[in-house]
């Protein structure tokens, strides 16, 4: 039996994607194998190479100029790979830190440039996305790095900020998908595939082709954008498995309307939940309204005991995954694209029957 898998990631995938998947794992195609056992080299592999990106193009409307590519290490390699690529004009880069991870790549950048925090959200445990303004940026820095969706805290940007001409790079591992973004706005866009786009394995980057020309010297070969584009991410063995599943949830996006029509529903569920929260007196969620994520919902009950007797009785009927992060506590619900409208009616409903059971 399925159950309604609330995972930050690793996160929940289409039932009709792994019904695919479990089809085309004795035979792809009619090749006689799995996708994981077909040399990377070979024409049907290609193909699947080929189409992946073809439909992420398609759907995310990634402009000519911008290559595409299918990387691993997480999107924690990008932490490196982007100042070892990109900021190597004048070594200088500023970081937007309204999280987590968005700190962990402050620090990885800060390893290889002079890196600098131009805001932070940390004064009030990363509740809100700060305000930003040009002057905030160094003019001569050669990128501004944010995170749109802080996964942790629940927390997203509603508008891309202006960085009058600066190089914006932005880590969209936790909503890429989930909602329409003008890819022309950015430099560079990076995402781990395994919240919204497929397993664990495989990283999207998709860049400006101009800025893959200025790679450190001392840049791993593995990390280096023009080596990955000149070879089609196909330098060294990649993760095919991975990039296949990528592709198989791609196709099924583009069979449900694509991602205005995801974004519709995302914003549909998420308001439906944050609704019920606030309507509640006794769920709390500390996000600013205004930044709340539509893709992952952290909240708490009145107590620490009935967080923990909440996240196991959940468990028990179906709702899994349900624990926060231990930087915040509490309960996190995470609504990606691939979680149905009825997995979080289901959970709305347990969360009004626990209240009941355990209101004082
Ligand atoms: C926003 C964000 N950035 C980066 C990461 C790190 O991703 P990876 O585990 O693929 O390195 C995560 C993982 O949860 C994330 O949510």
């Amino acid at each position: 039996m399925r159950v309604y898998n609330f995972s930050a990631g690793p996160g929940t995938l289409p039932p009709e994607v792994l019904e695919r998947v479990r089809k085309h794992l004795i035979d792809y195609d009619g090749t006689g194998m799995s996708v994981m056992e077909m040399s990377h080299r070979s024409k049907p592999y290609m193909k699947i190479n080929d189409k992946t990106e073809e439909l992420l193009r398609e759907l995310m409307g990634v402009p000519d100029g911008y290559d595409i590519l299918f990387v691993q290490g997480g999107a924690t390699n990008q932490f490196s790979a982007v100042p070892l690529n990109i900021g190597t004009v004048n070594r200088k880069a500023d970081y937007v830190v309204t999280g987590n991870f968005s700190k962990i790549a402050y620090k990885e950048g800060a390893v290889h440039l002079d890196a600098a925090i131009a805001a932070s959200s940390e004064d009030k445990n990363f509740t809100y996305i700060p305000d930003l303004a040009p002057s905030m940026f160094r003019r001569d820095a050669d990128f501004v790095h944010i995170c749109y969706n802080n996964t942790i805290f629940g927390t997203r940007y509603t508008s891309v900020p202006d960085t009058d001409g600066i190089p914006l790079v932005c880590d969209m591992s936790s909503m890429i998908l989930s909602q329409e973004v003008n890819v022309s706005d950015y430099a560079l866009i990076y995402a781990g595939a395994q919240k919204n786009i497929g397993p664990a394995g495989v990283t999207v980057v998709i860049v400006r082709h101009d800025l893959t020309d200025r790679a450190d010297p001392k840049c791993p070969v593995m990390l280096r954008y023009d080596n990955q584009v000149k070879n089609k991410s196909l330098f060294n063995t990649p993760p095919c498995f991975s990039t296949y599943v990528v592709m198989e949830v791609l196709n099924n996006l583009k069979e449900h309307g694509g991602v205005a029509a995801a974004q519709k529903i995302n914003e549909a569920k998420a308001a439906k939940l944050y609704d019920y929260i606030d309507s509640s007196d006794y769920y709390v969620n500390s996000v600013q309204k205004e930044f709340r994520s539509v893709m992952n919902v952290p909240f708490v009950s009145p107590s620490k005991d009935l967080d923990d007797k909440f996240v196991a009785q959940a468990a028990e009927n179906g709702l899994v995954s349900l624990k926060g992060h231990r930087l915040v506590g509490g309960m996190r619900a995470s609504i990606y694209n691939a979680m149905p409208t009825e997995g979080v009616d289901a959970l709305i409903a347990f969360m009004e029957k626990f209240k009941k059971e355990n209101k004082a």
